[in-house]
């Protein structure tokens, strides 16, 4: 089984914020899914969520490569795409527990389209290789036409109590629809919803007619972690946030 589940919505939302929640509930569930995670908003910080330093990011090994075929300094008998591949594989950081891919930014100017569906292309076969494949994607809208999350079985669309919020979060479905090849179920998350709004964005969730995953309160523990630069793994167990993470985990059937 090799399941990739994707994390996108607006800016500030708590995407990154979930997708750190989510491994750490697998984490602790002592699952021994071999996981991916990908970090693919060039704004990342998906690293310092979860503790890990990255020196050298996907966009970074892109960008070498345009310089090089630029420049005609490409090795004879190498594929531009071998070589690429072999470069990202570089990039990637392995840890005892999940690794980690940061996408990153290309600075290049121009329409690289041929590095970029190679990139696709790279992605894919890469998350072949893990159980479980979990996506911070960029903000709003823009990672649909880059279609660096082509391939999902679980789009999760993150929302905070704010109508921009449900608006992006349903732009991102229906542009899903339209450019996706294989989108499996989409499920709306609210984050930071008081108790009491919690039927209002269920009731949202239908009219889009997309799932319903839940919702992760605020919770003071996240707000002091991100303040101290501290990872989520660490977050105390008895956190709200941590405990409504492992409930949307089991919604979505990551967890029994
Ligand atoms: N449930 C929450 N409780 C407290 N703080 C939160 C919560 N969700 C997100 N935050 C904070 O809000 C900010 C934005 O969250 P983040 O996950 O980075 O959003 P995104 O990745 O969608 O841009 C961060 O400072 C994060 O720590
Ligand atoms: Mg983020």
């Amino acid at each position: 089984m090799s399941l990739v589940i994707s994390i996108s919505g607006k800016g500030g939302t708590g995407k990154t914020t979930l997708a750190g929640l989510l491994l750490r509930t697998l984490l602790d569930n002592g699952k021994n899914d071999s996981i991916l995670m990908v970090d693919a908003d060039p704004a990342s910080n998906l690293q310092e969520v979860l503790g890990v330093e990255v020196d050298k990011n996907v966009g970074v090994v892109a960008d070498e490569l345009k310089k090089k075929i630029e420049k005609g300094e490409l090795p004879l008998g190498v594929s531009k795409a071998d070589l690429l591949e072999a470069w990202v594989y570089e990039t990637l950081v392995e840890l005892p527990d999940f690794d980690l891919l940061v996408m990153g930014r290309s600075e290049g100017e121009g329409c690289y389209c041929y590095v970029n569906s190679v990139l696709t292309r790279i992605l894919d076969a890469i998350t072949k290789n893990y159980d479980i494949t979990i996506m911070d994607m960029e903000a709003g809208l823009e990672h649909l036409s880059r279609r660096t999350d082509r391939d999902v079985d679980i789009m999760l669309i993150v929302t905070d109590p704010s109508s921009m919020g449900f608006k992006t979060a349903e732009r991102i479905k229906e542009l899903a629809h339209e450019v996706h090849i294989n989108v499996g179920k989409i499920y709306l998350v609210g984050n930071r919803f008081p108790e009491e709004l919690i039927g209002l964005l269920e009731e949202k969730a239908k009219n889009m007619g997309v799932e319903f995953a839940g919702s992760i309160p605020s919770d003071p523990n996240v707000t002091r972690f991100n303040i101290e630069g501290r990872s989520l793994l660490e977050l105390p167990s008895d956190s709200p946030a941590l405990k409504a993470a492992e409930k949307i985990a089991k919604r979505i059937g990551l967890l029994n």
